[in-house]
């Protein structure tokens, strides 16, 4: 008999987050830096991070993550096509991260690869990895968000040192029934704002020495009032066009699950889309900016909260440095 193949849209079957033990407060921070609790959390919303111990990598926060995520999935290692870490603070060069995870979690067939639009990343990532799906390339493929940004980062520098958090968050993806899975998906660049948050020093451009190190090239720089502005201006018309491809209405939307760089950013696009405040997840003040880890933390909270339930059309939106913007549209549900 003649089978034929519908295209298949791709869903999320399973979340698992490792959310770091040690917490760094403000008033922690306070005693480091010269800031105060009162001016992160009016600036920022954020009270508190977890970081990674001094033994713990990218990877092993990504495997956490993505054993939680299988079990939650009830799928195995081995039924895995492919593996997608997002990150900008991987192990190492290389082998990739998703390599090590690979091998660790024992997805003996799976594929394997890294993906880096910084805080974009596993947005980016679900849309890459539904694309495949939706192909026929691959089945079942694990996306993962893990970042250990608090090694990138001068722990000196108030303006960025107060901002940033660790963690991990997957998703394992496979063939959706019912007009479930992915809708739509929209990602977008603008190389020409790539200096207002880069690490210079470390790569093939400026390798790193003595005088990058002095000069602290290997840390993290940020431009902050930029990156706002970028934000701000680029997110909410992404939000837009991503629903638009969906053939929703903003006013479909059940809930939105925005990147979490600054509560003050998320209440700009919230104003700007005019959404009611309880139709956005946000979860900055427990983590801080977690980069390619926030927007899988902040939809695991969400469905744990129990405020995503079958059948919501959920939102995710991203944005982060290269300068890099993705966002897409899930109907929930396996
Ligand atoms: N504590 C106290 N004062 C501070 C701190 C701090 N932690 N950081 C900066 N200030 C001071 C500044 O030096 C400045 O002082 P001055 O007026 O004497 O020069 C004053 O506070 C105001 O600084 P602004 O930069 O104007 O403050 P702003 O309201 O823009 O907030 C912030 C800064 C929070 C960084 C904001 O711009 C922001 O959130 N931007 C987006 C950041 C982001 O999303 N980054 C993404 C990735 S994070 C990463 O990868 C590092």
């Amino acid at each position: 008999m003649a089978m034929t193949f519908a295209p298949v849209r791709a869903a999320i079957q399973g979340l698992g987050v490792c959310i770091p033990t040690r917490i760094l407060t403000n008033d922690d921070l306070a005693r480091m830096v010269d800031t105060t609790d009162e001016w992160i959390t009016a600036r920022t919303g954020i009270k508190r991070r977890h970081l990674a111990g001094p033994d713990e990598s990218t990877s092993d926060l990504a495997i956490v993550a993505a054993e939680r995520a299988l079990a939650d999935a009830k799928v195995s290692a081995e039924d895995l096509d492919l593996i997608i870490v997002g990150t900008a603070t991987p192990d190492m060069f290389f082998p990739a991260t998703a390599c090590l995870v690979q091998e660790r979690i024992g997805a003996k067939r799976s594929g394997a690869f890294d993906l880096l639009a910084a805080c974009s990343s596993f947005v980016y990532g679900l849309i890459t990895a539904g694309q495949m799906i939706q192909a026929g390339v691959v089945r079942r493929v694990l996306v993962i968000g893990a970042e250990t940004l608090s090694r990138l980062i001068d722990w000196e520098d108030r303006r960025t040192c107060v901002l940033i958090g660790d963690g991990a968050g997957a998703a394992v993806l496979g063939p959706a029934t019912d007009g479930r899975g992915i809708q739509s998906g929209m990602v977008g660049a603008d190389g020409s704002a790539g200096d207002v948050l880069k690490v210079t020093a470390g790569g093939s451009r400026m390798p790193i020495t003595n005088e990058a190190i002095e000069r602290k090239l290997h840390r993290a720089y940020m431009d902050g009032q930029a990156v706002f502005k970028l934000a701000v201006r680029a997110v909410p018309d992404l939000i837009r066009k991503t629903v638009e491809r969906a053939g929703w209405r903003l006013e479909d939307v059940d809930l939105f699950v925005p990147h979490q760089a600054n509560l003050r950013i998320i209440e700009s696009m919230r104003d700007q889309l005019k959404v009611p405040l309880e139709k956005f997840v946000v979860n900055i003040e427990e983590y801080g900016n977690t980069s390619a880890a926030s927007v899988p933390l902040a939809l695991w909270e969400a469905v744990q909260a129990g405020r995503i339930k079958d059948g919501d059309r959920i939102v995710l939106a991203a944005f982060g440095g290269g300068f890099t913007y993705a966002a897409c549209t899930i109907v929930w549900g396996r």
